[in-house]
């Protein structure tokens, strides 16, 4: 979920639906907005996206002080009661809250016996309680205080009080949220995505603080009323790279700008010598490791499988690859001096957050590789890596995953480098290769929406193979096809599909099949003849130089160990194609939230 608040001299329901949009990213399946004027409190709820609510706004109603949510379900379904904002049962006071509150049900226990719900959310109990606390006899601002005391999980709410139009509480555990500064008004909101439009001066929120917010200040308090104080900092966004130009999706845009984000990398990742460089107390903490252990989510673990294969072979460093969401209850015998690295496109991840504080508590050393700077596991971890990507809007991570790989890799070889391995690779080299081929193939847009058209059009399924390097592609190249199109893909190594999966195929079943390695090369094509024999459908997508006669598309040569660059980019077209020609919300696809903050 995302959250946004203003407070100032201009109206602000277009300000807030704005920044809605923008944070859509976390969540779009309900959204609302409240608006406070000398009339009252207006609240604006509704299923669905922005647009939805937008339609619904009245065109009437405006107000200098507002605040607005988007929505991504977890307590109760998505409709227009269980969206934000909240209010009171008096309706004085009303509250948009991005998190989960673990202990709800027993609050309403203790404290909230005598009210009685609207909602089926966790949510509403922290507005209930205030309003409980207020008629007690605290001050709004104490019982704020205390209702946040009283709550175990994440939150960051924006609150406002009907009886004064000069102030929005606003409160974080867990969950991201930033005050904005601009003259004569302020903001809050989860993201400075949202609020670039009117400023880009932001204050950072730490966990289990509290800010007030007026038209003409800011002021951060910690839970028990102590003033902190903290300089603001200016967003490095240009708000022209969260606009999608002439491309109808921002899927195609990201697709399309992975070879400029690779030389970016080059670039940003080297000495005055032209040679490859990286922070050596981040180089020097990967060597000191005795294993290194690489945690995230979805595309990102994807990204880090290909990382430990980088690593074990250049840098010579054994290294595992782990689930965030399953690493916490099924933590592994940690080895003696381990290292922990965090790949989170958004760094706001919050299972890849729950490990991060929990190997803290631990003592152990963390990286972050992220493409967010200043996000929450970038500012937790001892060290980060920027991936240099500029924002990724559309859900499905494209750009991020490429830019991951290639940070893996320039950190594998200089890790090697440093450890004293001659490698007989010159990696910024290869990666300048790697950006032309990855131009090649989004000039090839036209093949892979024909391969889209012919495979992937009406099938209910489809099959993903490869060996080596190529499986871990294959597990990327099935999560777009799944998350954009719907169609039930799985990536499979190739040599196990035989072991049971194979039974699932049928006459016309696709099977895409990936060849980028020449040790595996003759097998993962035995592969594709046992999947053919039992009437599959097979698209062959190989590199140049290992190409056979019945290859469906073939992609250019790039060193051996960088192939799943460029090779998870037609995947990515392919992926694109299909959810078109299939009707589907490419940049928002139902059910998923681009960051999910919540465990
Ligand atoms: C969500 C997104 C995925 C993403 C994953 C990890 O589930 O829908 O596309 O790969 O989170 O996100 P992160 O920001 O940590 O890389």
């Amino acid at each position: 979920c995302g959250i946004v608040g203003y407070i100032g001299e201009q109206p602000s329901k277009e300000i807030l639906l704005y920044g809605l949009e923008k944070l859509e990213y976390r969540g779009y399946d309900s959204a609302g907005i409240a608006l406070l004027n000398g009339q009252g409190v207006h609240v604006f709820k509704e299923k669905g996206r922005i647009a939805d609510l937008r339609a619904i706004v009245a065109e009437d109603v405006d107000a200098p002080l507002g605040i607005g949510h988007t929505r991504w379900a977890t307590h109760g379904v998505p409709n227009r009661v269980n969206a934000h904002p909240h209010q009171s049962a008096s309706g004085r006071f009303t509250l948009v809250h991005n998190g989960v509150i673990e202990n709800y049900e027993l609050l309403k226990r203790d404290y909230l016996a005598h009210v009685s719900f609207k909602s089926d959310t966790d949510t509403e109990v922290i507005v209930q309680l205030i309003e409980t606390f207020v008629n007690d006899g605290l001050t709004v601002e104490e019982a704020f205080r205390k209702a946040l005391s009283l709550l175990k999980g994440s939150y960051a709410i924006a609150l406002i009080d009907a009886e004064n139009n000069g102030v929005i509480y606003a409160a974080k555990n867990k969950s991201p949220l930033l005050a904005g500064l601009g003259e004569g008004f302020n903001v809050v909101a989860s993201d400075a995505l949202a609020m670039l439009q009117v400023t880009s001066q932001y204050v950072e929120l730490m966990d289990k603080e509290i800010v007030i917010v007026t038209k003409e200040s800011v002021t951060i308090k910690k839970l028990n009323g102590e003033v902190v104080e903290r300089a603001p900092y200016v967003a490095e966004l240009d708000a022209s790279d969260i606009e999608k130009g002439t491309y109808p999706y921002y899927m195609l845009k990201e697709i399309d700008e992975q070879p400029l984000v690779i030389r970016r990398l080059i670039e940003k990742y080297r000495n005055e010598q032209g040679e490859l460089a990286i922070d050596e107390d981040i180089v020097q903490a990967v060597n000191e490791a005795d294993r290194l252990y690489i945690v995230a989510c979805g595309t990102s673990y994807h990204a880090g499988l290909v990382g430990k294969q980088l690593i074990e072979n250049w840098a010579k460093i054994p290294v595992e690859v782990h689930i965030a969401s399953e690493f916490s209850y099924n933590m592994p015998l940690l080895s003696e001096k381990p290292l922990f690295i965090y790949i989170s496109q958004s760094g706001e991840t919050a299972d890849s957050r729950a490990v991060l504080v929990r190997t803290k508590e631990l003592g152990h050393k963390s990286l972050t590789i992220t493409n967010v700077p200043g996000s929450t596991l970038s500012r937790e971890a001892d060290y980060t890596l920027l991936l240099h990507a500029g924002p990724e809007i559309a859900v499905a991570s494209t750009k991020a995953y490429t830019a991951q790989i290639a940070v893996l890799a320039m950190l594998a070889s200089v890790a090697a480098k440093a450890k004293g391995i001659a490698l007989d690779v010159d990696v910024t080299k290869e990666l300048g290769i790697v950006a032309n081929a990855m131009e090649t193939l989004c000039d090839a847009k036209h093949e892979m929406e024909q391969i889209a058209r012919e495979y992937l059009a009406t099938t209910r399924n489809c099959f993903f193979i490869g060996r080596a390097v190529d499986y871990y592609v294959v597990l990327e190249g099935a999560l777009k096809l799944k998350e954009i199109s719907y169609i039930q893909a799985e990536g499979f190594a190739g040599g196990e599909l035989k072991h049971g999966t194979i039974a699932l195929i049928e006459n016309g079943t696709p099977v895409i099949a990936l060849a980028t390695q020449e040790h595996v090369n003759l097998s993962i094509r035995g592969n594709v003849k046992e999947v053919v024999a039992r009437g599959a459908n097979p698209c062959i997508i190989s590199m140049k130089g290992l190409d056979m006669e019945d290859d469906r598309f073939v992609i250019p040569a790039v060193h051996p160990m960088l192939t799943p660059l460029v090779s998870v980019v037609p995947l990515q077209l392919i992926a694109y194609y299909a959810a078109l020609h299939r009707g589907c919300d490419v940049d928002k696809p139902r059910n998923l939230a681009k960051s999910v903050t919540v465990e």
